[in-house]
């Protein structure tokens, strides 16, 4: 799967870098240490361990370095499709030469390195992709003190006041994947501003893969690098629960302030300039149809007298997610919401407000439930049994996909369904097969066009069928 570039750069990047995995430490070596750099974060003392029973903090650079996606984030963005979206993007074909030209890196810098690299590091650093900075926060901020015994005895408080990003708890993890994973304008980095981190519709049109993430599964496939012993300990069979229930309402956060920053940028913005609305808020198959008829989509489109549908991937089971008490008023946000957006011509600066009041709604809601016996399995249960009813009506993909990964996890943490895992009701988990479900056709809008919503029957039956006889 990995493009061969990669053993490529990983051969001049571990000469030119000198990260020597067992080697010796080498702090100094490279060139560019005004920029911080990972180098010294990668002595075998550190985190550059291969010896294979350390510990995984000690083998954190080994385990990225060999198995992490964002290690090779940098170098898909000189594979052939990047090659062709970076051509689209400029309306002319740019080859990919060694070095790459000018022009091509241009478009890199601009549309590209914020999420597939990171921008902070010089030009030679770049090929390590999304490196440990963009989640730990920068090299610089990690000094030798992070590893007194003064700093790890402030417990879970210990980030207050530094640099260093705290992807500890479940909340701030979710908030750093959701990032990249869903987009943000107007980030701050300490006192500057950082690149915007977007794939708009023109970069989808131009061929970018889509952009389905579900923090739950994405992190059960992410290759972990730490040793997971206290986050197990505390949580036992719910930590799946706990994870999808944060991770569905701070990945809905960083949606709604990604809505409300491209509003308030076309509102300050002169018509024929702002892109707005914004197409990829909308339903993708809303507007890109399958050819072959009969399909679901058919019958799952957009009313007329509306623009499309509002993509309701991020949102879609978020009421399960919040607390009981909360669930009419997340509804009649959303309801609010949606009318705004899909308004055929969306006034801007009324879904800004909208969009951002009920964004201020949820992060309350999130520090209402931070801790997890408030908003325990039998209340999601509870949720779920009450619209099981409805399962049958699920006729979109993504409604579909997000509910069942949220009985995925439910029923994992109550401990239904036992060895009988839910079956996929696509013929392939999209969410299992890392790589598989991507489709990898000319049409990379479309859904998987396997997606058959009567295959979700088996599935919901049974699980109704457990679910009743709880009390
Ligand atoms: C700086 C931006 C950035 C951040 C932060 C980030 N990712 Fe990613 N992630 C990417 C990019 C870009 C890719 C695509 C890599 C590639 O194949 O080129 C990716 C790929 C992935 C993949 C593989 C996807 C697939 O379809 O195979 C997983 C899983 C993943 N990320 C999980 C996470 C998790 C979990 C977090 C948070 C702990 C996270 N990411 C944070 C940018 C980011
Ligand atoms: C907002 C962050 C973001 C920006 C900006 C971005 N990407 Fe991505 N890109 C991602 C993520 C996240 C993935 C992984 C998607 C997934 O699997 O869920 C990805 C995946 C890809 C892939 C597929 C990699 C694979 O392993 O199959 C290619 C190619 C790609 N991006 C190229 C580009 C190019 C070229 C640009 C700039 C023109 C760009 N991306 C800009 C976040 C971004
Ligand atoms: C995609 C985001 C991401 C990237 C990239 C990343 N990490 Fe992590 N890292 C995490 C998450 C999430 C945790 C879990 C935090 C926790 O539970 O303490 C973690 C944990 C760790 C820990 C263990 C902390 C502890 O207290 O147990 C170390 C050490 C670490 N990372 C080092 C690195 C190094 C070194 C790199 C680069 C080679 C790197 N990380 C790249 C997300 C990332
Ligand atoms: C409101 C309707 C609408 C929505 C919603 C929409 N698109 Fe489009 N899309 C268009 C139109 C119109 C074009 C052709 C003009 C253009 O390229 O902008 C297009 C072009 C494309 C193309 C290029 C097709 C080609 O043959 O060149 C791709 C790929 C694409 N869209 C993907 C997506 C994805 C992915 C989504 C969802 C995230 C999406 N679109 C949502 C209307 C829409």
């Amino acid at each position: 799967m990995a493009p061969p570039v990669h053993a490529f750069a990983l051969v001049a990047l571990l000469s030119s870098m000198r990260i020597a995995f067992g080697g010796d430490p080498d702090v100094n070596a490279h060139p560019d240490m005004q920029s911080p750099s990972i180098t010294g974060c990668m002595t075998t003392a550190c985190h550059g361990s291969n010896v294979p029973d350390a510990k995984n903090w000690q083998r954190a650079g080994k385990i990225w370095f060999d198995t992490d996606p964002h290690a090779r984030a940098y170098t898909s963005l000189l594979t052939d499709t990047s090659a062709k979206i970076v051509s689209r993007l400029v309306n002319k074909e740019l080859k990919r030469t060694t070095p790459i030209s000018d022009e091509y890196r241009q478009v890199l810098d601009a549309k590209c390195i914020s999420c597939h690299s990171n921008e902070n590091v010089s030009e030679s650093q770049r090929v390590l992709g999304a490196d440990c900075q963009v989640c730990h926060g920068s090299a610089d901020a990690w000094g030798s003190e992070h590893y007194s015994s003064e700093w790890k005895s402030l417990g879970k408080n210990r980030f207050e006041g530094t640099q260093r990003i705290n992807v500890e708890s479940i909340a701030g993890r979710a908030k750093v994947c959701a990032s990249c994973h869903v987009g943000e304008l107007d980030r701050k980095m300490g006192q500057n501003k950082g690149l915007d981190r977007e794939v708009d519709h023109r970069l989808m049109a131009a061929g970018h893969p889509p952009m389905y993430f579900e923090f739950e599964s994405f992190l059960r496939r992410y290759p972990i690098h730490w040793d997971t012993q206290d986050e197990s300990i505390e949580l036992g069979s719910k930590l799946g629960m706990e994870r999808w229930r944060v991770g569905k309402i701070t990945t809905a956060i960083a949606k709604l302030k990604l809505l409300a920053a491209r509003a308030e940028r076309s509102a300050s913005k002169s018509a024929q300039t702002a892109d707005w609305p914004e197409l990829t808020e909308y339903s993708c198959t809303d507007c890109h149809h399958s050819l072959v008829q009969p399909s679901w989509r058919s019958t799952s489109g957009s009313n007329k007298s509306t623009i499309a549908n509002w993509d309701d991937w991020t949102v879609s089971q978020l009421d399960c997610a919040v607390r009981n008490q909360s669930m009419d008023e997340l509804n009649s946000q959303l309801t609010r919401l949606k009318k705004s957006v899909e308004h055929t011509m969306p006034e801007p600066t009324q879904v800004a407000s909208i969009a951002t009041s009920l964004k201020e709604w949820l992060e309350m809601e999130l520090n209402h439930v931070s801790s997890p016996s408030e908003n325990s399995a039998e209340v999601m249960v509870l949720k779920l049994k009450s619209r099981m009813a409805g399962v049958d009506s699920l006729q979109n993909w993504e409604s579909a996909t997000q509910w069942y990964l949220a009985t995925r996890v439910l029923s994992e943490g109550i401990g239904i369904l036992g060895s009988k895992a839910p079956v996929s009701f696509v013929k392939e988990d999209p969410f299992v097969n890392t790589g598989t479900w991507l489709p990898k056709a000319s049409n990379e809008f479309d859904s998987p066009r396997n997606f058959a919503p009567n295959m979700l029957n088996d599935y919901s039956t049974d699980l109704k069928r457990q679910l009743q006889t709880r009390p």
